[in-house]
């Protein structure tokens, strides 16, 4: 029996496209012989649809959805199925059944509401196990300060940062800025967002007014950091779980290291929220070459593969993430991010180191039904009499 896979993507994020770009290059990888995928499209406005694995298909989303089946997932008898919605004429797209069962849940999303364990979770009250990291560190990994105290905590290099929030903020701005006062230029940052939304530069004190109050459009918390100059960006890979885990090939995408000192090809000039304040193109950070493998010494690529790995556990990371850092001139590495979802979810970085993707995602799978298993093993109830005996005061 193969196994089925719903590959779950969209979702309300801001991130949607990229997922759903993740998403169908990954569903084609998968053995055909072991396992049958099921798209599963989380449209904007909530519904959940039966998917097709055909990017044209996106091009159109209102005409997709028209013609999509729309299902209701539903946990039953410790089974996880996705019935039509609204009921009726079953037997006309579910052959063999009135739903479709799911084995593993493998979510394949980015951004807020998603990736950030939000769905996670919900695979978890719906019983489904599901692939890559559990709520804890989903969520960890989408907040940037939180990111950062775990990493400190675990004693791994991450800039220190303040963190702002948009009510003091907005009430006395004066106040907070003197709370901040720091070397410039700076770096302003929502603390749950992606793709470089919301980002900017400050090189002085009206600029991080600037780019607080622009941060400020997207979230209602900011950190403030220093900006690494000149940069070098590193990423690597790391797969497993708290059993073991592996890191891939380290990239260094190209062109952002010139992001900061080249303002006019890497940054856009934000319309409308003030002189000075510099916004990171996110089209350009998306659009960024990368050199791969990057090039580090083998001293340097083993040293950020290490601190990889070490992230990765210090977050209690399960499946595959990408792990970001920033690198100053003198070769220190920051680790900047942990991305629990990443885009395309790296394949190009296992590839690399000789793994396939449809070898990864065999891996991922695996893991998941691994901490299944596991967790079946775990107790969830305990008998207590607490309800024969028990009585509501106002009764
Ligand atoms: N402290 C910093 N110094 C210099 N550049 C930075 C710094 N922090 C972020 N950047 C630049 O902004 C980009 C996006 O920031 P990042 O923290 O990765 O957020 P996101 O979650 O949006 O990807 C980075 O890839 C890097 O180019
Ligand atoms: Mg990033």
């Amino acid at each position: 029996m193969r196994i089925r896979v719903g590959v779950f993507f969209g979702g309300q994020s801001v991130e949607h496209e990229v997922s759903i770009i993740s998403a169908l290059q990954a569903i084609p990888m998968f053995d055909a012989d072991k396992y049958e995928v099921v798209p599963v499209y989380m449209a904007r406005d909530g519904g959940m649809y039966v998917g097709e694995a055909d990017i044209e298909a996106y091009r159109d989303i209102p005409a997709l959805v028209a013609r999509s089946r729309r299902v209701a997932p539903v946990s039953e008898g410790g089974r996880f199925r996705l019935y039509l919605w609204p009921p009726g004429g079953l037997a006309r797209f579910f052959k063999g059944g009135r739903a479709l069962e799911i084995d593993v849940a493998f979510p394949i999303v980015h951004g807020t509401n998603v990736e950030d364990g939000a769905l996670q979770g919900w695979f978890k009250t719906m019983g489904v196990p599901f692939v890559g990291s559990g709520v804890v560190a989903s969520a960890v990994g989408m907040d940037k300060y939180a990111t950062k105290a775990m990493l400190k905590s675990a004693g791994i290099p991450a800039l220190d940062c303040r963190l702002v929030l948009a009510k003091p903020f907005f009430a006395d701005a004066d106040a907070e800025m003197e709370a901040l006062d720091s070397d410039f230029p700076v770096v302003v940052k929502p603390v749950n967002l992606g793709s470089s939304i919301g980002i900017s530069v400050a090189g002085s004190r009206a600029e991080l007014r600037d780019a607080l109050s622009y941060a400020f459009r997207f979230t209602n918390s900011a950190i403030v950091e220093r900006a690494v100059q000149p940069l070098r960006e590193i990423n690597c890979a790391v797969l497993g779980d708290r059993d073991g885990v592996e890191a891939s090939e380290c990239e260094e995408p190209i062109g952002s290291g010139a992001l900061l000192s080249y303002e006019d090809k890497y940054v856009v000039k934000g319309g409308g929220k003030g002189k000075g304040s510099a916004e990171l193109s996110a089209k350009g950070m998306g659009a960024a070459k990368r050199r791969l493998p990057a090039d580090l010494s083998p001293d340097a690529r083993e040293t950020v593969r290490d601190l990889a790995c070490r992230a990765f556990r210090a977050l209690g990371c399960s499946g595959v993430a990408r792990v970001d850092f920033l690198m100053d001139a003198d070769g220190t590495a920051w680790v900047n991010e942990v991305n629990t979802i990443p885009g395309s979810l790296a394949y190009y970085l296992w590839e690399a180191v000789g793994m396939p993707f449809p070898v990864l995602l065999d891996r991922l799978v695996d893991l998941a039904l691994k901490r299944e298993r596991e967790e079946a093993s775990l107790s969830y109830s305990f008998e207590t009499s607490i309800l024969r005996g028990a009585h509501l005061a106002s009764q």
